[in-house]
């Protein structure tokens, strides 16, 4: 990794004095206080990592005007955020944030751990950044449209607005010319390390799923109703609590009966907008459900799941186990698809085999 000048921006920077130990062999690393920060005195640096108490206005304004002299598109911007509030997961977003930091991570109590653990995610976050910046100008536009029309998604339906297909017609149909170009390998290579676990999740699954309609042949009608699909299918999130969406640990079996009720509340969100396809709300509603009868909401079996459900539910599946936490370390996409082959109950194998040809273009890119 190269050399990197990081600031640690805060009103008590030697707070994070310890996360500055654990990278500075090789990164420049300047704790500054928000004061200094404010007076604009440090100029190249590639990335700031901003700890302040979300509560305080004051300092919320004084980083919302300081990083209007941070060129954004050479500098990544992370936040520490207490997971048990909802409000301060917005409010970093909000303010630009291209990643995440938990000050109180309940799964990592131990401090060594989470010095450990969050200098970790730094350096992913560097290295992601690096290659972000060799990807071409399509692929990063692409990117910028699939957050867009995700935060326009999540957004609506937490304020109880109707989503529109006209309003994310645009990014779906760039989102697929960049994958066509590209190929599925770029598209994750960008979006796995810098957006919201659910915002990475969906953007995950939206290549894999469009990659994988394209590889199987399905017509371009079809192929943008599996993207928005995709996009849309786990819209019944925006309902669950934030803590637990985004929570940098395994879920507990509580956790996980709330999480459970998604796609049941994504169904009600697409049934109240009357703008998608059935195909649409086939897929919101029933991609956690297996041929055996094991899955959820519904228990359907067999041939009561459609094929485009088939397609959702192995693209599913194959992102979320490619996909970075910061608690696991993501499978291979080979260990994903042995995975997807030894369901043989649940998911058509036919439709897995074809899935192999999705394996490939890693193969070609390793
Ligand atoms: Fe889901
Ligand atoms: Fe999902």
């Amino acid at each position: 990794m190269p050399n990197k000048c990081l600031l640690f921006v805060s009103a008590v920077p030697n707070k994070l004095l310890d996360i500055h130990a654990a990278l500075k062999i090789d990164n420049i690393c300047v704790p500054l206080s928000l004061e200094r920060f404010s007076q604009g005195s440090v100029i190249a640096i590639d990335g700031i990592i901003i700890n302040i108490d979300f509560k305080n206005v004051t300092a919320v304004e004084t980083v919302k005007e300081s990083l209007q002299n941070v060129d954004r598109n050479k500098t990544f911007l992370v936040f520490v955020v207490d997971s048990d509030k909802a409000g301060d997961l917005t409010e970093a977003f909000a303010l630009g944030a291209d990643e995440i930091i938990y000050r109180n991570s309940p799964k990592l109590a131990l401090k060594q751990d989470w010095v450990k653990n969050t200098a970790l995610r730094i350096r992913n976050l560097i290295s992601s950044y690096d290659a972000r910046q060799k990807q071409p100008k399509v692929l990063k536009q692409a990117i910028k449209s699939g957050d867009a029309a995700l935060s326009y998604i999540f957004n609506s339906a937490q304020s109880g607005k109707l989503i529109k297909i006209q309003d994310l017609k645009k990014d779906i149909v760039s989102i697929i010319g960049a994958l066509d170009e590209y190929g599925l390998d770029a598209w994750l290579e960008l979006v796995r390390s810098h957006h919201s676990a659910t915002y990475q999740h969906c953007l995950i699954v939206t290549g894999v799923a469009t990659a994988f309609g394209r590889s199987i042949g399905c017509n371009d009608k079809d192929l943008e109703r599996l993207s928005i699909g995709a996009m849309l299918h786990d819209v019944g999130k925006s309902k669950i609590p934030v803590e637990i969406l985004e929570k940098p640990g395994p879920l507990d079996e509580f956790e996980w009966v709330i999480m459970k009720q998604h796609p049941n509340l994504g169904r009600e969100i697409i049934t109240q907008a009357h703008d998608f396809d059935p195909e649409v709300l086939d897929i919101v509603t029933h991609h956690h459900e297996y041929l055996d009868g094991s899955g959820y909401p519904d228990n359907l079996k067999g041939s009561e799941i459609s094929d485009i459900v088939r397609i959702m539910t192995i693209s599913d599946i194959f992102g979320a186990m490619i996909e970075r936490r910061s608690y696991k370390r993501e499978a291979s996409p080979q260990q994903a698809y042995d995975v997807l082959s030894s369901m043989t109950t649940k998911l058509e194998m036919p439709l897995v085999r074809a899935f192999s040809e999705i394996l490939k273009t890693f193969q070609k890119a390793a």
